[in-house]
Parts: structure tokens; sequence; C-alpha cells
């Protein structure tokens, strides 16, 4: 039977050719046919690339920043999207480039991802395939955790005085290291670094400085990747390694997944686990669930679950506070699920009688209470 191809596949299967004679073309510094747009495929992606200038992006980056006031995630997209649109006018998209504006301040001042990874990053997943993105995004992160920004260069191109042309300061600024892709963090460790107020005149042109290179980097490895071939650089700290072989998804304690430095937040291991032993102090170590059946004629169960070692102590008591029934009392358990049944009878042997009770359990010097009813 003959194959029907749909409008969309035609599309998708021309994209996946535009996509091949692209590659084809590296090295003559265009890299997607021009017949793109004409085709009316504007939506293509990934977006065409070709390669940009690395110190005409850090200049323009860093100049969008202090003249435009849109933000360093604005800055460093707007600086590569708009040289990309020179490059190649036939074919890059158009759309207003002020998607990015969000990602200021970490995203509208949350100091979460520093707006200028995040702006060159969004660049780089529109003119890269997802595997290609995820490979460079993550070599600018890590690159970003351990460079020493504001680079040399930066800070010579504000003393010479003709090569921006706008600044916030013309000074040398401290340069420093991160450790982190975080906007707090890398800004209030500038901050302590530096003795500049986070408000100050001076810490927006480290930022607009960090944005061009920021955006400079993300240049140099499209470049790289387009061009002679990208080499992966980064060299994560051993320490997360050795925190991820049993908090990964592959390690025995599965409930992370990160790339960011362990250590930054939660020290080494040491210091990250002896918490542990202490919040059996701070809260319960256990949990005991509602009893069933409930209501219950004669018999009823409950289930408690206990995180750690511990004693335990369960005694029913009636509504006017006298103990009925002692289950047990400082019985050692191991951490695991249990089963505990009270068959209705008091410890003077008789039945108890209808009404409520409470069920008291104990575990080291914490309490819980469940009220069960028998009728
Ligand atoms: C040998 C396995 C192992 C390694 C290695 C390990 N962890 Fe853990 N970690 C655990 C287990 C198991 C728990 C859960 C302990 C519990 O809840 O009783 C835990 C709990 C934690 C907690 C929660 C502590 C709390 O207060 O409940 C943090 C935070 C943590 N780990 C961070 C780290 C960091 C950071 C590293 C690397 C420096 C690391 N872990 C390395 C096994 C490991
Ligand atoms: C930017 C800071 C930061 C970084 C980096 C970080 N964490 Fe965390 N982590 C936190 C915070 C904050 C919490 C929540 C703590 C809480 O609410 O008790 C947390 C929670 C955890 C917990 C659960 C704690 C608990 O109370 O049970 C584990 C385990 C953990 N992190 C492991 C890691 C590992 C492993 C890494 C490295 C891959 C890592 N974290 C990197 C900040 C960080």
């Amino acid at each position: 039977m003959k194959e029907k191809i749909t409008r969309q596949d035609f599309f998708r299967k021309s994209a996946i050719i535009t996509t091949g004679a692209g590659v084809a073309a590296v090295g003559t510094g265009f890299l997607f046919p021009k017949k793109a747009r004409a085709e009316g495929l504007v939506e293509t992606w990934p977006a065409p690339y070709d390669t940009l200038d690395v110190e005409t992006v850090r200049i323009n980056a860093h100049d969008d920043y202090c003249t435009e006031g849109k933000g360093c995630c604005y800055a460093a997209f707007n600086a590569m999207v708009k040289l990309l649109r020179t490059q190649l006018p036939a074919t890059f998209p158009s759309f207003p480039n002020e998607i990015m504006v969000y990602g200021h301040g970490g995203v509208a001042g949350w100091g979460t991802i520093c707006g200028a990874v995040n702006g060159a990053a969004a660049l780089i997943s529109l003119v890269c395939d997802k595997a290609t993105s995820d490979q460079l995004v993550s070599e600018l992160c890590g690159w970003y955790t351990q460079a020493l920004i504001p680079s040399d260069i930066s800070n010579d191109y504000a003393v010479a005085g003709d090569k921006y042309t706008a600044t916030k300061s013309d000074e040398v600024l401290t340069q420093n290291e991160s450790g982190s892709v975080l906007c707090h963090v890398s800004c209030t460790k500038w901050c302590e670094a530096s003795g500049v107020a986070i408000n100050d005149a001076k810490r927006k042109e480290r930022c607009a400085r960090l944005t061009g290179d920021v955006a400079a980097k993300a240049a140099e490895l499209l470049n790289d990747h387009y061009g002679s071939g990208f080499t992966a650089e980064y060299v994560a700290p051993a320490g997360i390694a050795s925190c991820m072989a049993c908090h990964s998804a592959e390690g025995a304690h599965k409930n992370v997944a990160s790339k960011s430095d362990c250590n930054q937040c939660h020290g080494d291991y040491e210091k990250a686990h002896s918490s542990v032993g202490q919040k059996s102090i701070e809260s319960n170590n256990f949990r005991v669930e509602q009893n069933f059946p409930n209501p219950f004629t004669n018999r009823t169960t409950i289930h408690y679950q206990l995180e750690r070692f511990d004693t335990v102590s369960i005694e029913i008591f009636s509504m006017d506070g006298k103990r009925v029934k002692t289950l047990m009392t400082n019985k050692p358990h191991g951490s695991g699920v249990y089963t505990i049944e009270w068959d209705g009878t008091s410890d003077t042997g008789g039945r108890a009688e209808a009404g409520v009770y409470i069920f008291r359990f104990r575990a080291g010097s914490k309490v819980q209470t469940v009220s069960m009813m028998k009728v």
C-alpha cells in the first residue's frame, strides 16, 4: 500500500533535509539554505546559525544591558539574535526578542538561574537540536560556575573606553567564581567579594560585563559546534558524583536529579547527614494510621511505621482518661512497618464497654493519638 504523506509530514521531512544540507555546508559560514523562509518555513527548528564574531557579541550584549533596560536575559539573547538576523536576513526567524525579558534577576527577581545564562541558553536551543543543545547549555552552565567573571577582556574594554557604547562604571571590577548558576549565589558572592551593594551601579555594570561574557561564551561554543567541532572542557567537582552515587536514579536513595554542586548548599557528607539523627528529636520518627475497621465491634487493627530504631509503648485510654489496656511498654522496634490488634478487652480481663477510646502511641519522647469507636 502506498504511504500517505500529510502536509505536516512533508514539512517535517523537508525540515530534516534542510538540516542535513546545513550540516553538509559547515565551513562555508552559511549553515542553512535561504529558501526556508521563502517556503514559509519560518518555524523550522533548529533555526539557522551563522558563525558569530565572539567579541562583537560580548560588546553588544554588554551594551544592550546598559542601554535597553530590559535586563540580562534579554540582553544576552537579543545581542546574538540581532547579529544572526543581520547575517541571515532571509532565513533567521522573526519574533519579539522581548520574550526573554522575564529572565532578569534570576526570573523576575527570584534569584534562580542567572538571566544571562538563561538568555544565551535560549539562543543555543533555538539553533541546535535537543541533544546538542543539552550538551552546549550544560557546558555553558559548568563554565559559568568556574569562570572568573567579569573576564579580563571585559574589564579591559571598560578601561580602554572606546569599546562599549555605554557603561555604568569604567573601573576594573572585582572578579570572582560563583560556583553556581543561581543569580542569587552569583550576585551575592560577588557583592561579598567586592564590598559593593546589590543596588549599586557597579554591581549592575558587573552584570552587564557578565552578560557580555556569557553571550560571548555561548557564541564560542556554537562556533565550535558548527565549525571545527565542540569538545567539552568543564570538569564537575568530584563531590557531586560521590553524592549522586547514592542519591541519583541509579543509587540506593533515589531522590535527586541535579548537576549543581551539592557541597555548596549541603556541605560535605558529614554535614549533609548530620541532621538525620537530630530529626528524631525534632519530628516524629514514626507514622500511625487510623485503625481499621472503625467503628468496630470486637477487634480492630492499627498499622504503624518506624523510620529508625526506637522503643514503642502503646496504650488505650477511655475518654475520661483512665487507662483501659496496655498493649506494649518500651518494646524495641527496628525501622519497618508493623501491625497491632486490640481485641476489645481491658487489662482487668473483661470486655470494654461501647464508646470512644484513645489509642496512644509513643516512640521515644514523641506521642501520637488516634481515636476510635467501639460499638
Ligand atoms: C552511601 C550513600 C549516601 C551517600 C554517598 C550520600 N548520601 Fe545523602 N543520604 C543517604 C540516605 C540513605 C539518606 C536518608 C537518611 C534518612 O532519611 O534517614 C540521606 C539523606 C540526605 C539528606 C537529607 C538529610 C536530612 O536531614 O534528612 C541530604 C541533604 C543528603 N543526604 C545530602 C547528601 C550529600 C550532599 C551527599 C554528598 C556529599 C550525600 N548525601 C551522599 C545516603 C547517602
Ligand atoms: C542551591 C542549593 C542546593 C544545591 C546546589 C543542592 N541542594 Fe539539595 N536541597 C537544597 C534545599 C534548599 C533543600 C530542601 C531542604 C529542606 O527543605 O529541608 C534540599 C534538599 C535535598 C535533599 C532532601 C533533604 C531532606 O530534608 O530530606 C537531598 C537528599 C538533597 N537535597 C541532596 C542534594 C544533592 C545530592 C545535591 C547535589 C547533586 C544537592 N542536593 C544540591 C539545596 C540545594
